[in-house]
């Protein structure tokens, strides 16, 4: 459910308010916000989306489209200037377009609840209320198009009555209980609520309405067209009139008149050569007809032979044209009438179940999809780096998080105190030292798993990689506290800077694509003789150099020649063996994919389903 408060819900004569941003993603020309609270109205329920604008102190995004994306409202649109998560911003809707939207989805409402009074034998099944240009409400059964005009004045009668439109929150298990008209499936991920005209009966809507019909003003029905047994019509709201300027449209969005349904064309070619009294006969015997079937049929063949598509009701149907005009009201209605009773017959005629107790579960609902998860990046790109190295020998380790200093600094050629240490910003663990380990840490690098596999295996040959969470105290963009990193060590007799080379170019290769290159540069660390650091060349410019990475590298973490200490500390003797070691963060190596160009890592950890449902 929305963390969103949906503030249009429960008044939608909000203009303006404050709100604050708790997400910003900006995908090329593109940026979408979601808020603490909103009174921008998401495409949904037949209505169009508002626009406006959304205005912090260092920039505005002009609210073009705003979609339900899973759970909350996300405002899309171009952005000036910048805004950040956690800024407070003004809401300001284009109230003028937003105002015709609520009259329009209101008369579509009213159109309902005039077809209701008039021929309760055809429920609304769905409308739209704008969007692409259309008004519609589509209703089973067919409606001819001569009683459009009497629905018209019903309608326009409902307008003139001032009647309020009230809205109120429920729970599915209350609408189900108070038996309220359910025209389509009810939303899983919105708060529900009833709309109702007047004292008529409510209905399930979560769109926003006008407070009264008569906000409405007089309205016009277009036409009707038919759709599988369902009659759909067309309606056009007019512009407000200047006098009531305040909600009065600056440019009246207008619904250009259809051509009315397919009967106008085929007026020229169908002649009027029935009569009322030829389509009674033409029940009556129908009647008959059915009366017999009934003791031969099955109700399944009876419904397609009298109720199905090109059924014998679907004939009577195609006669209405035929008709002098002024009768076509009245054969509608009897076609209803006689559909209706068929039905009710059919009814009866199967064998009775026992009632379905109160809290009873329609099994025949469709379902909810269950949302399809996938894994996390950071969690995919391990997974991928793990079957990499698998394929040249590598085995996948894990050393733990919470580690002696011996393992994360001593061991590895770093003496307490030594300045090198300041540059793993360390987190300490409030716990007694121990005299031969020293303090426990949060580990701030994989390389504490470096002497620890050594131990652990004894005799040479290793090939580890060891994949951990790591700490250190850091945030900006491209650093969280909390980060992951991989550790390749290789230990061996007569193992040199070749092979740690050709394994660098060999993950280059593998992980950003045939065309990309490793490079070593000389630096210092004191647990490998030499030292480097790597840099992989930059995936959008084959390393000529571009925006993105200024020299056509990047550079993503240490490596080198393991120094002897360190193979001392592990056990190891150094005149026999030499190895090589590297270690690199996930998310850095990760981020300079192709096609990602991702320049804030913060959000891989702030669990907002829409950024990372983009991987
Ligand atoms: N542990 C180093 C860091 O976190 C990276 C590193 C450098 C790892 C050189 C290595 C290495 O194994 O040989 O910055």
């Amino acid at each position: 459910m929305a963390d969103t408060k949906l503030l249009y819900l429960t008044d939608a004569y909000l203009k303006t308010i404050e709100a604050k941003i708790t997400n910003i993603i900006t995908t090329g020309h593109t940026t979408s916000i979601t808020l603490d609270q909103t009174i921008f109205y998401p495409q949904g329920g037949g209505q169009p989306a508002d626009t406006g604008t959304i205005t912090g102190s260092n920039g505005t995004l002009a609210v073009a489209h705003v979609s339900y994306n899973n759970s909350n409202p996300t405002h899309q649109g171009k952005l000036t200037g910048t805004l950040n998560q956690g800024d407070m911003v003004n809401l300001n809707l284009d109230w003028d377009r937003r105002f015709h939207h609520m009259r329009n989805h209101t008369a579509g409402h009213i159109l309902h609840e005039a077809v209701l009074e008039l021929l309760p034998e055809c429920p609304s099944v769905s409308g739209t209320h704008g969007i692409s240009n259309q008004s519609f409400v589509k209703f089973k059964g067919i409606i001819d198009q001569t009683q459009l005009q009497e629905i018209e004045d019903i309608c326009n009668q409902i307008v003139e009555a001032d009647e309020p439109i009230t809205t109120k929150f429920m729970t599915k298990a209350q609408i189900l209980k108070a038996k309220i008209y359910i025209p389509f499936k009810l939303p899983s991920n919105k708060p529900l609520r009833i709309m109702q005209v007047g004292s008529r009966p409510p209905i399930p809507d979560g769109g926003t309405h006008v407070a009264s019909t008569a906000d409405v003003l007089p309205f016009k029905l277009t036409g009707v067209e038919y759709d599988d047994g369902h009659s759909i019509i067309h309606y056009q709201i007019s512009a407000t009139s200047p006098s009531t300027t305040s909600n009065s449209p600056a440019n009246p969005i207008t619904t250009p008149t259809l051509t009315p349904p397919s009967t106008k064309k085929k007026a020229a070619k169908i002649q009027i050569n029935h009569s009322l009294s030829d389509l009674e006969t033409k029940i009556t015997t129908l009647k008959s007809a059915l009366d017999t079937d009934l003791k031969s049929l099955s109700p399944d063949n009876i419904n397609s032979k009298y109720l199905g598509k090109k059924g014998a009701v679907d004939d009577l149907t195609k006669l209405i044209p035929a008709l002098p005009a002024s009768d076509r009201g009245t054969a509608g209605k009897l076609i209803n009438l006689l559909k209706a009773d068929i039905q009710k017959t059919l009814v009866t005629t199967q064998p009775t179940l026992p009632s379905p107790p109160s809290d009873w579960l329609d099994v025949t609902v469709p379902g909810t999809l269950p949302q399809l998860g996938h894994l996390h990046p950071v969690s995919g790109a391990m997974a991928e780096i793990t079957s990499i190295f698998a394929h040249i020998g590598f085995t996948r380790a894990r050393y733990p998080e919470v580690d002696w200093d011996h393992y994360a600094f001593e061991s590895l050629n770093m003496p307490q105190n030594h300045p090198a240490r300041d540059e793993w910003e360390t987190f300490f663990i409030d716990q007694p030292e121990n005299k031969q380990m020293g303090k426990l840490v949060l580990t701030p690098h994989t390389s504490n798993g470096q002497v620890r596999e050594m131990e652990r295996v004894g005799e040479p040959p290793i090939r580890m990689l060891n994949i951990a969470r790591c700490y250190r105290r850091q945030q900006d963009v491209t650093h969280t506290a909390m980060f992951h990193q991989f550790e390749g060590l290789v230990v061996d007799e007569d193992i040199n800077i070749q092979h740690l080379k050709g394994t660098l170019d060999y993950f280059a290769q593998k992980f950003y694509g045939p065309g990309a290159k490793s490079r070593i540069r000389p630096f210092m660390f004191k647990f490998t003789e030499p030292s480097f650091e790597v840099d992989f060349s930059c995936v959008h410019c084959n390393g000529k150099g571009c925006r993105f990475c200024k020299s056509g590298w990047h550079e993503v973490g240490g490596a080198g020649m393991v120094h002897p200490n360190v193979l001392k500390a592990g056990g190891i003797d150094p005149d026999k063996y030499t190895g090589f070691a590297f270690g690199w963060g996930i998310e850095r190596v990760y981020t300079l994919r192709p096609g990602l160009k991702l320049d804030d890592i913060r959000p891989l950890y702030q669990n907002n389903l829409d950024f990372l449902s983009q991987f």
